[in-house]
């Protein structure tokens, strides 16, 4: 082929909206992703991996048809086989989905499973919100006990504490949407909302009748004035759930995890009821209204007791949440190894001479195998270049073969750190490399 017939050439920068990870950030990515999942772990909650795309409906039905997530913000296409299949916008739909696919749901309860990995929503791309980005979460489903919801909230801020965040929690109850509750509050939102129908914002007024409570989660001024005296939900819960909310409450005292109670606290998706809770950014200096915007949300979860039965499965109550890696890491800074590689790399195998050349790759994989994190020069460097080369690669040692070394069966070890060298047996240096 010419090179007129290839036309321009691709854009090499990534869609908009997303990023490439590349290390050191890639290591920070993968090292909390792993922090995550081992505290998750620790808790009893199993990794789970569903597919990145899903049947269009699982969204639809499961997320809310009225939810800003399903209604404006989801990558929707049809396939080769005319099916309408979606990139997972999140991951309680699908989890869900997979719990009533296995059957899990007859089984021993609760089933607890966790998960890591790239969501994808098509909103305007900021400071912290992308079109792919990447979410930790837990889900807990089979028990309706408020300890579940306890255990579920103090995973969440545990680790969000050993990332290095600082966060607030804010907790809510919207009731059940089946108990009187959640129905008769509505009304009187709905009252409320048309008697000040003058004051919202255009886009808040159309909701008034689709989706009132999510008014309240709207940034517009206006509205957010005009809701100044709105009814609250939490006033209006009915006993059970009233009752429920009390019991988390006096769990997490006894856990020692901190809430602030957030009445307004709506959450963005439909499948929520009773307990909802967002941990927000406690770092900045933004005042309590501007937290309830969804930037500075860390991650946030509630229960979906009704979420099993709208995928058409048995009744399964549910209870966990997701938190934005990509938030969490600008939340955090740089930690302290961020500005070296950051790599699992332990030592450097340093060649001296061409001749050195292939003995120094043996015996880098022959440390490699025995578990240790080992790198070597592959471009042909000088001995200088090599060392800088090691430098760079975040080896606390430096491994250096040379004639004299190759013939006695032995290496020079430098303590990058020091400077300190000696010389040691080939068959020792991988006891004494062991970190
Ligand atoms: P969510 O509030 O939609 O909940 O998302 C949870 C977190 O994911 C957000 O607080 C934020 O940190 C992060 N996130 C969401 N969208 C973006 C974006 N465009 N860019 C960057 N980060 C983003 C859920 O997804 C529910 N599935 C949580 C849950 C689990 N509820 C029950 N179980």
């Amino acid at each position: 082929m010419d090179d007129k017939d290839r036309g321009a050439p691709p854009d090499l920068a990534p869609p908009k909206g997303t990023t490439d990870l590349l290390p050191p950030e890639s290591w920070r990515v993968s090292r909390l992703a792993r922090l995550a999942m081992d505290t998750f772990a620790g808790a009893g909650y199993g990794p789970v991996d569903t597919p990145i795309f899903e049947h269009t409906e699982i969204f639809e039905r499961g997320v809310g048809a009225t939810s800003e997530v399903v209604g404006k913000q989801m990558y929707t296409f049809t396939d080769r086989g005319g099916r309408s299949l979606t990139l997972r916008p999140e991951l309680t739909a699908p989890v869900v989905r997979a719990v009533l696919a296995a059957n899990l749901q007859r089984g021993p309860l609760p089933v607890k499973l966790a998960y890591a990995g790239p969501m994808f929503r098509q909103e305007r791309p900021q400071k912290g919100r992308y079109r792919q980005f990447y979410q930790v979460g837990i889900e807990a489903m089979g028990s309706a006990l408020p300890a579940v919801d306890a255990e579920v909230i103090e995973i969440g801020s545990r680790f969000l504490a050993s990332a290095g965040v600082e966060t607030t929690l804010l907790l809510n109850s919207i009731g059940h949407v089946d108990s009187s509750c959640r129905t008769g509050y509505l009304k009187l939102l709905v009252e409320y909302l048309e008697e000040q129908r003058d004051r919202l914002a255009p886009v808040d007024a159309e909701r008034v009748h689709t989706n009132p409570l999510r008014v309240f989660d709207s940034k517009e001024e206006a509205t957010r004035a005009a809701l100044e005296g709105a009814p609250y939900i939490t006033d209006h819960l009915c006993d059970d759930c009233a009752k429920h909310f009390e019991s988390v409450r006096a769990l997490l005292e006894d856990l020692g995890v901190g809430y602030e109670l957030e009445p307004r606290l709506v959450r963005g998706l439909d499948y929520y009821t009773r307990t909802a809770f967002e941990f927000v950014d406690a770092g900045g200096q933004q005042g309590k209204a501007a937290r309830l915007g969804s930037q500075n949300a860390f991650g946030g979860g509630g229960r979906y007791d009704g979420l099993a039965e709208s995928l058409g499965g048995d009744a399964l109550p549910g209870i966990g949440f997701a938190l934005g890696l990509d938030r969490i890491l600008i939340g955090a800074g740089g930690g302290p190894d961020d500005d070296v590689a950051g790599g699992p790399v332990n030592a450097y195998v340093v060649a001296i001479g061409a001749a050195a050349a292939r003995p120094a790759l043996s015996l880098a994989t022959r440390l490699r195998a025995s578990g240790l994190g080992v790198d070597l020069d592959l471009m042909g460097r000088s001995v200088k270049g090599q060392m800088k080369d090691a430098a760079r690669s975040g080896a606390r040692w430096a491994v250096i073969l040379g004639d004299a070394e190759i013939a006695s069966g032995e290496s020079t070890l430098r303590d990058l750190t020091s400077g300190a060298e000696s010389r040691v047996a080939l068959e020792d240096l991988a006891g004494l490399l062991a970190p």
